[in-house]
């Protein structure tokens, strides 16, 4: 996703030094080359040689102390960021930045670069609630630094409240979005389906499937950062929703196809969920008791929400499914496709390693109605969802 990109991440003193490493690892494996410069506080807390080892780069500390940081390594890293992130960024530098100081290697060359910038946050509640950092902040935001907010808890001070550096991969994710944003989707609205459904036996049992709901997450992303409006429904899942997209978060098919009602006004349409095509007939309000005999629980249908969808719109609208197959992939995909009335489907393999349920690859064969093919090579759920919209942009 970030092949070819360069993030500079400054690394400021303070105990969410750490969490800076998994944003340095996560950055590298979406292909990002990271380079880090270091405070000299931070260095007490996180060593320069594991930020080295991390980004596979030599890492900066102050501008006059390591022969790699003489001449105009501060200009040369300004110039080479596609993004400067700051992670943990304290009261300090946030201070430093809003005055205009420049007095060691991170803030002369977050001074001298173009690129955009992402300041996250980190500090106790009572430093974070001042109004001097407040006001630091608001004046950064007016001059187009982009935040993530600190999230509240347990701070390694002992106090409850906000000031904990969000989880680093809130921070990559929002990197992602800032340096991917397109416009292709904009002025669109796309609905996401995705996650299983669950189907109530009585208070303790359901019938459920595999579906992590990775899958629609990572598209509503995709598509929030190509520029449209996203609303996802999603069936249970333990992912956080996606902050800029209109989540709904369902439990049966019933409601699913309840809350996708709602927005018949779509442009695009997406069903990766994985609907329970069958509920129990009746649920029991009471836990069922164990008796000595079999059990048989008698199913009913449920509604085909993709295939309502697909026989009802109108001559704009865009409708893709997905297939989640075991055989015959190709074969049973293009039978969905004149099923459900289809402009595309997206076919999966789910018996093939790092395809289908829980995993965060897929590998994909996308199939236009016209009778096109794209196959995927194994990518991340992230990737194959950019793949998708964009083979859905180009087909609009
Ligand atoms: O959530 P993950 O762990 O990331 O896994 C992703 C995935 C494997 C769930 C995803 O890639 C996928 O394949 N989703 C479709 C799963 C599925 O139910 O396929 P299907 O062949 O049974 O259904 C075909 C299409 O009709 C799907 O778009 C489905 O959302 C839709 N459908 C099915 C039944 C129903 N009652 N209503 C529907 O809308």
């Amino acid at each position: 996703m970030l092949q070819g990109k360069t993030v500079v991440l400054g690394v400021t003193g303070g105990i969410a030094a750490y969490k800076a490493c998994e944003i340095v690892s996560r950055l590298r494996k979406l292909g990002a080359n990271v380079h880090v410069i270091l405070t000299k506080h931070a260095a007490h807390f996180v060593g320069p040689v594991t930020f080295q080892a991390l980004s596979n780069n030599m890492v900066a500390t102050d501008m006059f102390e390591s022969p790699i940081t003489w001449d105009t390594e501060h200009i040369s890293l300004a110039q080479k960021a596609d993004i400067f992130v700051v992670a943990p960024a304290t009261a300090n530098i946030i201070g430093k930045m809003a005055s205009g100081i420049a007095d060691d290697m991170l803030s002369t060359t977050i001074m001298a670069t173009k690129a955009p910038i992402l300041l996250a946050p980190a500090m106790n509640t009572g430093m974070y609630t001042n109004p001097v950092v407040q006001r630091n902040m608001e004046d950064l935001k007016g001059l187009g630094v982009h935040f993530v907010d600190p999230a509240a808890g347990r701070l390694a001070c002992g106090d409850i409240g906000v000031g904990k550096l969000e989880a680093p991969e809130v921070i990559v994710d929002r990197i992602q979005d800032i340096l991917l944003t397109t416009h292709e989707l904009a002025g669109k609205k796309v609905v996401i389906t995705g996650g299983p459904t669950v189907e109530d036996i009585d208070p303790v049992r359901f019938l459920s499937n595999r579906s992590s709901g990775a899958m629609g997450l990572s598209i509503a992303k995709a598509a929030r950062r190509m520029g449209a409006e996203v609303v996802l429904v999603s069936g249970p899942t333990t992912f956080d929703m996606p902050a800029g997209v209109e989540c709904h978060q369902v439990r049966s098919a019933r409601e699913m196809a309840d809350a996708v009602a709602v927005h018949d006004d779509f442009d695009i349409f997406i069903a990766s969920a994985a609907v329970s095509d069958y509920r129990p007939a009746e649920a029991s309000d009471k836990k069922i008791k164990k008796t000595d005999e079999d059990l048989v629980i008698r199913l009913e249908r449920n509604p085909d929400i993709l295939k309502t969808i697909g026989n009802n719109k109108k001559a704009h609208q865009f409708v893709v499914g997905f297939a989640a197959e075991t055989d015959h992939v190709l074969e049973n995909a293009k039978t969905k496709i004149q099923k459900k009335n289809l402009d595309m489907i997206v076919a999966n393999d789910v018996t093939v390693e790092g395809a289908g349920f829980g995993c965060d690859t897929n590998i994909v064969q996308i199939i236009k109605r016209s009778g096109e093919i794209t196959p995927l090579e194994k990518m991340s759920k992230d990737a194959v969802a950019m793949e998708l919209l964009k083979s859905i942009a180009n087909s609009l």
